[in-house]
């Protein structure tokens, strides 16, 4: 993939974005004019016993019942939301028959949603649906309301799920499960609690980041039947990843030093939307492949995961991607000098990643959450096997590179 001949080279690029994104404080009061504009009667809520209890799904309620439509409300969303869950949920809509999916919550209920909206209108297995473009109809509505800045769910166009047979996580990918609106209301991130502020808002540093980082689009064979998971970076995509970058320079720190701080919740909030769009376009890479293991063997959050790796990630990419690294420095409010050399503003750009990681007191390396050097070969061998990530870094990379940066993660 590395040595593609000019003549194989892409010339175009895509982008694919959500029909509608309705952004600020109090944005969860537009639900009605949203549910009346699409005529829907039958609205299935998706959330969790933690929303309810706070009180997040019941504004959503009475937005709901203001439209005059029918409400069922799904209160069994989970953390990391498993192949039987979707099961359950699409029992409920059988039973149901919604014309419009509304998700409350984090990445897990809105995820779970988008899996069961497709499974139920396709009528299919949500197993089935695993992999690339294997929703292959269009699925009933899907109204997403995020709760944390994190995933940036509400407007991608996948689904991870963990497999209830095998025990591991699968993606759902396809243009058909993007989300037709996003309501996102900074002022349901502001009970919030610190810790997943923090994980949150580093996953979405990282969805920025890498999309900023991957491979170029021209790297990439076209195919223009099937389309691509991951169109590879691109300019549309740079626009969105920048403007997450300095947002989430500006207000991650402020958020988790005054959770009330509406202004900081708000920049964090439109960041990881942002976040959402530029890697759900253009991809994420060795950071989310490295995680993915690492979550699975210290059960840490998928954040956390993220962050421990991330650096390094930056790092080993530094040479390829040098005055990319280098430019991440100013949108994550590093001071520079005019005259300071690449390199050098590369440095500064992963320490500032560092040191933000530090201040919102997430783990700064594999040993903080048990890993040692004797699970080094085992991580960096279940991240090699996740082609569709490992394709996208900007440079070819063999398992001695995940290694030294498992190693550099410690
Ligand atoms: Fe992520």
């Amino acid at each position: 993939m590395n040595n593609l001949s000019d003549s194989l080279k892409r010339t175009t690029w895509n982008f694919f974005s959500g029909s509608q994104l309705t952004f600020g404080p109090g944005a969860i009061g537009t639900l009605t004019g949203v549910l009346r504009r699409e005529q829907s009667q039958r609205v299935l809520v998706v959330s969790d016993q933690v929303l309810c209890e706070a009180g997040i799904v019941t504004q959503a309620e009475v937005a709901i019942q203001q439209s005059n439509s029918k409400m069922e409300i799904f209160r069994d969303g989970e953390i990391e939301p498993s192949t039987e869950t979707v099961e359950k949920l699409i029992e409920v809509a059988t039973e149901f028959k919604p014309d419009l999916f509304v998700a409350i919550g984090g990445g897990s209920n809105m995820d779970l949603a988008k899996a069961a909206a497709a499974a139920f209108s396709s009528q299919s297995d949500v197993e089935s649906l695993f992999g690339f473009n294997q929703v292959i109809t269009a699925t009933a509505k899907v109204v997403c309301i995020p709760t944390t800045a994190g995933t940036g769910s509400e407007v991608t166009h996948s689904a991870i799920l963990k497999n209830s047979t095998t025990g591991n996580k699968a993606a759902i990918l396809s243009q058909h499960i993007r989300p037709d609106v996003a309501i996102v209301d900074p002022q349901l991130t502001l009970s919030c609690p610190p810790q997943v502020s923090a994980e949150s808002g580093i996953d979405a540093l990282t969805h920025a980041i890498e999309a900023y980082l991957v491979r170029n689009f021209f790297a990439f064979s076209e195919n223009f039947d099937q389309g691509l998971p991951y169109e590879g970076n691109h300019p549309l995509g740079d626009m969105y990843a920048e403007k997450a970058m300095c947002l989430i320079g500006q207000n991650l720190q402020r958020v988790i030093d005054d959770p009330h701080d509406l202004a900081a919740r708000s920049g964090m909030a439109l960041a990881a939307t942002l976040a959402g769009v530029a890697y759900s376009s253009c991809g994420v890479s060795l950071a989310h492949a490295l995680e993915y293991p690492i979550g699975a063997a210290f059960h840490c959050s998928h954040g956390v995961g993220n962050g421990i790796v991330l650096p390094a990630v930056m790092e080993y990419w530094s040479t390829t991607r040098q005055s990319r690294v280098a430019q991440i420095a100013g949108f994550l409010g590093v001071a520079q000098s005019e005259n300071m050399p690449i390199a050098e503003a590369a440095d500064a750009a992963i320490s500032r990643v560092r040191e933000l990681r530090e201040r919102i007191g997430l783990p700064t390396g594999l040993s903080a959450v048990g890993g040692n050097e004797t699970d080094i070969a085992g991580l960096a061998n279940t991240a090699m096997s996740l082609d569709r990530l490992v394709a996208l870094s900007p440079v070819t990379t063999t398992l001695e590179d995940l290694t030294g940066i498992l190693r550099a993660s410690l």
